[in-house]
């Protein structure tokens, strides 16, 4: 029987900073079964682990990710934001963030909607084709766009909802998705049953709430992405005993 998956939401992003080598090792120490990541380019068009269009945030920096070279990303303090102590870490290439991963930890990196996606297509496929990662490997977006022209089977993709749930869900099924990832308060029984009967696993994010994590379990949903992994995993044994 597959697990039902706890994903670390930008990893344990609760604890970390959000989309930092501290949040990705923090999710893999507290045994998450996946790390959810989102992909933006920068200005010369490297992939670089990133969530915000705008610097602000979540880094020392201004202005836009895109108008920003690789070189002034890597000088950005990306973690006092959340904590003096986590000030030495950086924006991190999405080369270097798989390469933190130990080797049971699934991903899934998220491809930010973009006016570049003929450049963002490119650049992933070297990716795909360079790095040995895709039995572990998901991509998801909001675009069906971008998911269209990487919807493979030996390439599981999934489209993320946020509203209009029974239009999405047709999409996912239509382009060949392997996973559709509603936003929770768009998983109600029924699609997360005519998913299934499609062939489409179900992530629902964001879940917090352990309680909220059980009801989806009981739903039959496949796995939940979590700002607090360790949260989870030490909660659902208690509630689901
Ligand atoms: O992949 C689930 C979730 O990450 C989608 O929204 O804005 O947190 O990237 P966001
Ligand atoms: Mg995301």
């Amino acid at each position: 029987m597959t697990p039902f998956l706890i994903i670390a939401h930008r990893g344990a992003s609760a604890v970390a900073p959000e989309s930092t080598a501290a949040a990705i090792l923090a999710a893999a120490r507290c045994g998450a079964h996946m790390v959810e990541l989102d992909v933006e380019m920068t200005k010369e068009g490297r992939l670089i682990i990133f969530h915000d269009e705008r610097l602000e945030r979540t880094t020392d920096g201004k202005g836009q990710v895109r108008h920003t070279s690789l070189m002034a990303l890597k000088r950005l303090d990306a973690g006092s934001w959340f904590h003096p102590r986590f000030r030495q870490e950086k924006v991190l290439l999405v080369a270097e963030a798989l390469s933190l991963l130990p080797s049971w930890m699934g991903v899934n990196l998220e491809l930010k909607r973009t006016r570049q996606k003929a450049a963002l297509l490119q650049r992933l496929e070297k990716l795909i084709t360079r790095i040995h990662f895709q039995q572990r490997l998901l991509f998801s977006s909001f675009d069906p766009g971008l998911l269209k022209p990487i919807c493979k089977p030996a390439i599981p993709t999934a489209l993320l909802c946020r509203q209009e749930a029974e239009r999405s869900l047709r999409h996912a099924i239509r382009i060949g998705c392997a996973a559709w990832h509603p936003h929770w308060e768009m998983a109600t029984r029924h699609r997360i049953a005519t998913a299934h009967a499609a062939g489409l696993r179900v992530h629902v994010w964001t879940v917090d709430k352990p309680v909220l994590a059980h009801r989806f379990r009981q739903w039959g949903v496949d796995g939940v992405f979590t700002n607090n992994p360790a949260l989870l995993n030490r909660s659902l044994p208690q509630v689901w005993g």
